[in-house]
């Protein structure tokens, strides 16, 4: 008999659900609110109401899109965290009670665990997707982490490094919000570095020890400098808008890539992935396979749309999960700080 998960994901600001059926993608449902653009960032209140206002239908439609009625569903898997604590409550609440009301195991999953797992993501009627092979780095990059994982089996990951404040995406969120784009700011820069000068501007890059990162110093000199510019020229700014998106990325793309390459170097492991809302990026993607070439790597990049937030990757993860009986019980609470180390 097939093994059917369904998969609920309210982390931060997406209500998102999956079915997932033998390790295979039937549906992917996102609700993504818009509520928060106007304030510059996600609003933890506001994240929570829209996810009780779009659960239900989101995994209704998830249902629908895959064919299966709730009844033939084997177990329901969410996302335990890390998160914001609201917004996970409401996706942990509603799995609970979806497991008990229709008696199946109900499975909790690390975020950042999921994220790795959107490079094993496989479509109904897609023709067969390369897989990465065991072990294999993953440089995970999200809104709120920064990690070089070894990844030794689907739920087996080592912490290699680490940011030290900020993460990438934070970093380009913070940026664009400097410089007045709108929130995420990182695929608006990303968009704007495409048409500018990446060696308009230089900024420094932190030189930090073994394979962690920081972003905070590159955001602070960023903010100064964008100030004085200002100060001298009232319009700098709008003037040169795509230089400075192109020079920001290229700055922390090349911070990433240089710890990812040292990573890779000093374990001589060639099988490499990125992962995490920041893997969406288009220069990091094109640097990463840039890089690739010079060491014979094998490179896997998720495909776009599985690189934020989404539910299939916790409905992979729950399926690897399930296999082994890894299953949680009713009294389970979400978890705001969760990290991959607590649960190798
Ligand atoms: O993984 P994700 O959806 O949520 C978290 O788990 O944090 O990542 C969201 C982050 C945001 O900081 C967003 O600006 C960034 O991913 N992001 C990008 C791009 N697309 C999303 N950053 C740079 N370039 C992009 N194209
Ligand atoms: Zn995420």
């Amino acid at each position: 008999m097939s093994i059917k998960i369904l998969a609920i994901e309210s982390s931060c600001d997406d209500t998102s659900a999956s079915v997932v059926i033998d390790g295979v993608v039937h549906s992917n449902i996102i609700a993504s609110q818009d509520v928060h653009k106007k304030y510059g960032g996600v609003v933890p209140e506001l994240a929570s109401r829209s996810h009780q206002q779009n659960i239900v239908p989101v995994v209704s439609e998830a249902l629908k899109q895959a064919g299966v009625s709730k009844e033939n569903i084997s177990a329901v898997a969410f996302t335990r965290g890390p998160g914001l604590l609201g917004s996970l409550l409401v996706g942990s609440s509603f799995a609970k009670g979806y497991a008990m009301a229709n008696k199946i195991p109900l499975i909790e999953v690390n975020h950042l665990q999921a994220h790795v797992h959107a490079n094993f993501i496989q479509e109904k009627d897609e023709p067969e997707v390369p897989m990465p092979r065991f072990p294999f780095l993953c440089l995970l990059v999200s809104g709120g982490h920064t990690q070089i994982l070894l990844v030794k089996d689907y739920l087996q990951m080592e912490i290699l490094g680490e940011t030290i404040d900020d993460a990438a995406g934070e970093a380009f969120d913070k940026c664009a919000k400097v410089i007045g784009l709108s929130y995420p700011g990182g695929p608006i820069i990303d968009r704007h570095a495409k048409l500018g000068d990446r060696d308009a501007f230089t900024f420094s890059k932190p030189s930090i020890p073994d394979f962690n990162f920081s972003f905070s110093g590159l955001k602070t000199s960023f903010l100064y400098f964008i100030r004085d510019s200002v100060n001298a020229n009232s319009n700098f700014v709008e003037e040169n808008l795509n230089h400075i998106c192109a020079s920001i990325q290229k700055t922390i793309v090349e911070i990433l890539l240089d710890k990812f390459e040292k990573a890779s170097v000093e374990l001589n492991i060639k099988e490499v992935v990125i992962a995490g809302g920041v893997s969406a990026n288009s220069e990091l993607r094109s640097k990463l396979v840039e890089l690739g070439g010079k060491y014979n790597w094998n490179v896997y990049l998720p495909k776009l749309k599985y690189t934020t937030d989404n539910a299939a990757m916790i409905g992979l993860t729950g399926y690897h999960k399930f296999l082994k009986q890894m299953f949680s019980d009713q009294g389970i609470t979400p978890l705001a700080r969760y990290s991959l180390q607590d649960i190798s």
